[in-house]
């Protein structure tokens, strides 16, 4: 077999066979085929597509490029949530609480901020000590203790993703929904999930602008989960506008922390009450959506919630009294205003703009080696649908020095737009697909 007929078979819009796939990836990964063709094959994808045998065989191939998460021994049900990424999306943290709290077990794996999305691990690394760095042995126990572990993705979980992902990022092929559906649901798979629920975000701050787009990516990941024997749920949400009042790696804790002490604001508990509850019913917990989302209420109202996250603080490292005296304080040095232009209602805060604003205080980063900073962000005082003075203040926004906040200033500014009219509030839960 040769690389250069496959990459042919493909630029010509035919169907590769599963044996080709694995000559691909194995030939990959061992070194042997360069990362010239495999530039070539991925563009050929990304303009002729791959069916749905084909996405299937090469997730499973993605799958075996490297171990799979051990639970065996352990009590399931396991069920996880995967987010492709949004501007102020604390929703993991919130929710592995009160699936845990509802006797679901949460195997975790998450990513860091990238571009204008943020990273479940840079937030829980804004808690001082912290730790994300589980090995399988600390992760397994963990899950076993508290019915729930957060950590970042081991080295050996699917070896292919990692080079073909990093040769996406340079060649302009992230954008194709076979390749992103393999990509996220090989490594989903390999934490040894029964069950998954896909947030698939979709407007102009996620990586699914478009809600077409946002549909063919979520009916791909269910049916592909499915046929990895997966129980599985996509929902699409709306990411027009950032989520909550709070964007920034410590001041998402402190949402969190609202959040599973009764106080969230309504979109971020509208999304993350649905999503939970999908969790409760992929995984067998509650029978119906409706138990489901009583029993969410139920782990709240009662503080078991809340008594779960503290559990894991305290059993990852974190220390727990930081909590308190960080809440409220945790603010860089240099704070700017953005004020209303003028009277009127807010119209919409473009969450891609204030994503990517957040790059240069350091909420997140362009680079995988940039550092980022837990005491800066966005607190927004009026969102979507408030009526504002001209003059008052829409959010504060903090960062480590002035430099920082003129170079993010001017996409600040433009993210704001202010209107007569009050515009109408929607839910933010677009469609949802389901294979259970
Ligand atoms: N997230 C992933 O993990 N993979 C993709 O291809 C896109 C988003």
């Amino acid at each position: 077999m040769r690389a250069v007929d496959i990459i042919m078979k493909k630029r010509d819009g035919q169907v590769l066979q599963r044996e080709e796939l694995a000559f691909i990836i194995k030939g990959y990964v061992d070194g042997e085929i360069p990362d010239y063709q495999i530039s070539a094959l991925l563009m050929a994808i990304f303009f002729k597509g791959m069916n749905f045998d084909e996405t299937a065989a090469l997730t499973e191939l993605m799958l075996k490029s490297g171990s799979v998460m051990n639970l065996s021994g352990i009590q399931g049900p396991f069920v996880d949530k995967h987010s492709t990424g949004g501007v102020g999306d604390k929703l993991s943290l919130i929710l592995a609480p009160m699936a845990a709290a509802s006797g679901a077990k949460i195997p975790m794996m998450s990513g860091r901020a990238l571009g204008h999305t943020g990273g479940t691990l840079d937030k829980l690394e804004s808690i001082p000590g912290y730790t994300v760095q589980l090995d399988e042995q600390r992760f397994r126990d963990y899950i076993q203790k508290d019915n729930m572990a957060m950590t970042g993705q081991t080295s050996s979980i699917v070896p292919a993703d990692k080079k073909l992902y990093a040769l996406r990022d340079v060649t302009a092929t992230v954008e194709s929904v076979p390749l992103i559906t393999a990509s996220i649901l090989s490594k989903k798979v390999a934490e040894g999930a029964d069950a998954l629920v896909f947030d698939v975000k979709c407007g102009p701050g996620a990586f699914m602008k478009t809600f077409e787009d946002a549909e063919r990516l979520a009916n791909s990941l269910v049916k592909t989960g499915q046929v990895m024997g997966k129980k599985v749920v996509a929902v699409i949400t709306d990411m027009t506008e950032p989520l909550g009042r709070k964007v920034g790696n410590w001041f998402e804790i402190e949402e969190t922390m609202e959040a599973l002490q009764g106080k969230g604001p309504a979109d971020v508990m509208e999304v993350t009450d649905r999503l939970t509850a999908w969790m409760l019913v992929a995984s067998g917990v509650c029978k119906t959506l409706d138990e489901a989302l009583l029993q969410c209420r139920k782990v709240i109202a009662d503080g078991s919630a809340w008594q779960y996250f503290l559990r894991n603080v305290a059993t990852q490292g974190g220390d727990v009294s930081s909590l308190d005296t960080l809440n409220g304080s945790c603010r860089a040095a240099c704070v700017r205003e953005l004020k209303a232009p003028s009277a009127g209602y807010i119209q919409s805060v473009d969450a891609y703009k204030i994503g990517l604003a957040g790059v240069y205080l350091g909420v997140g980063r362009n680079k995988t080696t940039d550092p980022v900073f837990a005491d800066v962000g966005f607190i927004f005082e009026k969102i979507k649908g408030d009526q504002v003075k001209a003059g008052d203040c829409v959010a504060k926004v903090y960062a480590r020095e002035e430099a920082a906040l003129d170079a993010a200033w001017s996409l600040v500014e433009a993210s704001l737009s202010v209107g007569p009219d009050k515009p109408e509030s929607k839910s933010l839960i677009l469609k949802e697909i389901t294979a259970l």
